[in-house]
């Protein structure tokens, strides 16, 4: 099996189930050390996600607003938000492993893992999704993950926007989630969501402490300065840094951010 050429077939699989089970099929064989690396390969640029056939796209500020999380349609509408962000964050974990081609076999056993993990999470939340008799594809969502894949195409650029920006930006938005559901856990799909959303939790920081490490590996490999990160960012989001917002500062310290990255992070000394 050709590993390259399989993850490119693989990402742009669209039926969840159909991605998930050709991961699974290649991710063993990769295991099992029977995934050939190709002598020379050029990666594709994608034209559209590959939820395009199953989700309907629309602009950031068209999607649908949340609501109460009492209601089915609130637990719907947080749900299937967030099953939308494993599921692009499948497409870009693969991603990396499919496009930087030539890398130390650990980078591929970090992705590869990391992708495993966004299969799990997507599983994990979809289930539930259908417990309450939607599913992914029911509701419209936005391209903005992809679109940030598609805007960096050098590993120093990736690993500082996906893992480091987008993926530690999680580590933030899930805890004031969590917040807004623990007081009322004791409704049973409430508690479900909790239980999923807090091993989610524990899990992202490993993404992005593995995003880290490949940061610095890029860093080291471009003759760049770590503080390139917030130049980074500045081009993909524009005024992202520094915020008011709440910073996950425990989970982003394990995460391999520095106490002088978040301060600069931060519109307060945080850290
Ligand atoms: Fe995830
Ligand atoms: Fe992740």
């Amino acid at each position: 099996m050709q590993f390259h050429t399989t993850l490119q077939s693989i990402i742009m699989t669209a039926e969840p189930a159909a991605k998930l089970a050709a991961f699974r099929t290649f991710y063993a064989a990769y295991q099992a050390g029977e995934t050939v690396f190709e002598a020379a390969f050029t990666p594709v640029l994608f034209d559209e996600p590959s939820f395009a056939s199953v989700c309907e796209i629309v602009l950031p500020q068209d999607v649908p607003r949340r609501k109460s999380p009492v209601t089915a349609e609130g637990q719907i509408l947080l749900l299937h938000a967030i099953t939308h962000i494993e599921y692009s964050a499948i497409d870009l974990a693969l991603d990396h492993a499919y496009r930087f081609t030539g890398m130390p076999k650990a980078f591929y056993d970090d992705w590869l893992e990391v992708a495993d993990d966004e299969c799990r999470h997507f599983e994990m939340l979809h289930t539930l999704l259908e417990a309450l008799g939607s599913r992914y594809g029911d509701l419209p969502v936005h391209a903005g993950l992809f679109e940030a894949g598609q805007k960096t195409l050098t590993l120093l650029e990736r690993m500082a926007v996906v893992p480091r920006y987008f993926e530690a930006n999680g580590l933030d938005a899930t805890p004031q989630i969590l917040e807004r559901l623990l007081p009322i856990k004791n409704d049973p799909m409430i508690g479900r969501i909790v239980d999923a959303l807090q091993v989610i939790l524990e899990e992202e920081v490993d993404h992005v402490r593995k995003g880290d490490r490949w940061f610095d590996y890029a860093c080291e490999a471009a003759g760049a300065e770590k503080s390139v990160y917030f130049d980074i960012v500045e081009q993909c989001c524009p005024g992202s840094y520094p915020r008011q917002k709440y910073l996950n500062v425990d989970a982003r310290r394990a995460a391999g951010f520095s106490c002088s990255e978040l301060n600069r992070m931060s519109t307060e000394k945080v850290c």
